[in-house]
C-alpha cells in the first residue's frame, strides 16, 4: 500500500482554481518533493492531505485512510510543520513539546521519553530550556520538526522546512530530514522553492505552476530527459566548415549540437569522457580551442523546460520568511 494516494484533488477558492486535478502516489518510506513558484498550489494540497482544507472534488488517502471519511485517522496519521512558525514563543521549547504531546494524550512519563528522543535528533537538547523567542530562525524550525515528530507519524509534511534561512543552517536541516527518512523510515513529503534542496533530498519530485502538475519523477531522470551534459567550446578563431561540423554532429553520443561563429555546444551523457575526443578531433582539423566549459543539467535546468522560466518572483527576489509573514499578517 502506498502511503499517499490522490486522485484527481482540486481546490477552488473564491474563483481561483489553486489546485486543479492533481494526481500522484507517493510510496511507504519515500522522500516526496513538491516544488513551484509562490502561488502554486503546494501548501493547498498539503492542507488537502492534512484534511485542514476541504477538497471542491476528488479523492485522496493518506496512510491508507480516506481524507474525507476518516479524518480523525489520517490526523493521527500524520505530523505537519507549517509555512509559517506556529511556536508559543513565551514558553520554552519543552513546554512547547509538552503542550503538544498533551493534546496526543500521553501520560507524563510517556511525555518525558517522547520529547527527551525527539530533542535529541534535533539536537536541541541542551537549549529545550531556554524561551523560544531566544532561539534563532534554524533552532525554532529544528523545534517545529521535532514538534511534528512527538505522535510518531507516518507521514510528516514540511511545508518550505528552510525558507529564509542561511545556507548552513539549511544544510543542517537536510540532514535531520535524511536522518528521519533513513533511519525512522518516515514517509516526508516536503514543499520548497530550492531547487537543490529537492535534488539533494528527494527520490521523487513533482514540479506544480498554477494549480496543476507539469512533470514528476526521479530528479536524476528529470535532468536525463534534457538529453545529459552540455559541453561547450569556444575557439580561437572563427571557423566554418560544413563537412566538420556533419562530422561532429553525427557523432553517435551526441544528441544535439550548434554552432555560432567561433562556438559550438552539444549535450551528450557522461560529457566529461568525450572532452578529450572532441580536442584531438579540433587538433587534427588545425583549430585551437580557448575554453571548454561542462554544465551538468540541473534541477533549475528542468524546471526552466518545462515552466519556461525560473522558480524565483517575477521581481527574481525569494520571499524570505519575515516577508511572507508581513504579507500575510491581514489575514490573522
Ligand atoms: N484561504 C485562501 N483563500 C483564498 N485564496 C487562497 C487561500 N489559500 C490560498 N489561496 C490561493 O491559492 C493559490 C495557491 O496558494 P498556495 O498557498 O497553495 O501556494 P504555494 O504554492 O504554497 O505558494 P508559496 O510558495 O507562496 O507558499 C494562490 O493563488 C493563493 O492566493
Ligand atoms: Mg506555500
Amino acid at each position: 500500500m502506498e502511503a499517499i494516494r490522490v486522485e484527481d484533488l482540486t481546490k477552488h477558492f473564491e474563483g481561483i482554481v489553486a489546485v486543479n486535478q492533481i494526481r500522484f502516489e507517493v510510496k511507504q518510506g519515500e522522500l516526496f518533493g513538491l516544488l513551484g513558484p509562490n502561488g502554486a498550489g503546494k501548501t493547498t494540497t498539503i492542507n488537502l492531505l492534512a484534511t485542514l482544507l476541504k477538497p471542491t472534488s476528488g479523492r485522496a488517502w493518506v496512510a491508507g485512510y480516506d481524507i474525507l471519511t476518516e479524518r480523525n485517522q489520517v490526523r493521527r496519521s500524520i505530523g505537519i510543520v507549517f509555512q509559517d512558525p506556529a511556536l508559543d514563543v513565551k514558553l520554552t521549547g519543552r513546554e512547547n513539546l509538552e503542550f503538544h504531546a498533551m493534546m496526543y494524550g500521553y501520560s507524563k512519563a510517556e511525555r518525558q521519553i517522547k520529547i527527551k528522543e525527539v530533542l535529541k535528533l534535533v539536537d536541541l537538547e541542551d537549549k529545550a530550556d531556554l524561551l523560544v523567542e531566544k532561539y534563532s530562525g534554524g533552532m525554532k524550525r529544528r523545534l517545529e520538526i521535532a514538534r511534528g515528530l512527538i505522535h510518531e507519524p507516518k507521514v510528516l509534511f514540511l511545508d518550505e522546512p528552510t525558507l529564509g534561512l542561511d545556507a548552513q543552517t539549511r544544510r543542517k536541516i537536510w540532514e535531520y530530514i535524511k536522518k528521519l527518512n533513513q533511519e525512522k523510515k518516515v514517509t516526508i513529503i516536503l514543499t520548497t522553492h530550492y531547487l537543490e534542496e529537492a535534488d539533494y533530498l528527494c527520490q521523487k519530485v513533482a514540479i506544480m505552476d498554477r494549480g496543476v502538475i507539469i512533470a514528476m519523477d526521479e530528479p536524476q531522470k528529470l535532468k536525463d530527459m534534457l538529453g545529459g551534459d552540455i559541453l561547450s567550446f569556444e575557439l580561437e578563431n572563427n571557423y566554418y566548415s560544413g563537412r566538420w561540423q556533419e562530422k561532429l554532429k553525427n557523432l553517435p553520443w551526441v544528441k544535439s549540437f550548434s554552432w555560432e561563429n567561433n562556438s559550438f555546444s552539444l549535450t551528450t551523457e557522461l560529457g566529461e569522457r568525450r572532452i578529450p575526443e572532441i580536442m584531438e578531433m579540433a587538433r587534427q582539423e588545425g583549430l585551437a580551442i580557448k575554453s571548454v566549459h561542462l554544465h551538468k543539467p540541473s534541477l533549475e535546468d528542468v524546471y526552466l523546460y518545462f515552466t519556461g522560466r525560473k522558480i524565483r518572483d517575477e521581481d527574481g527576489i525569494l520571499e524570505t520568511r519575515n516577508q511572507r509573514a508581513k504579507r500575510l499578517s491581514w489575514r490573522r
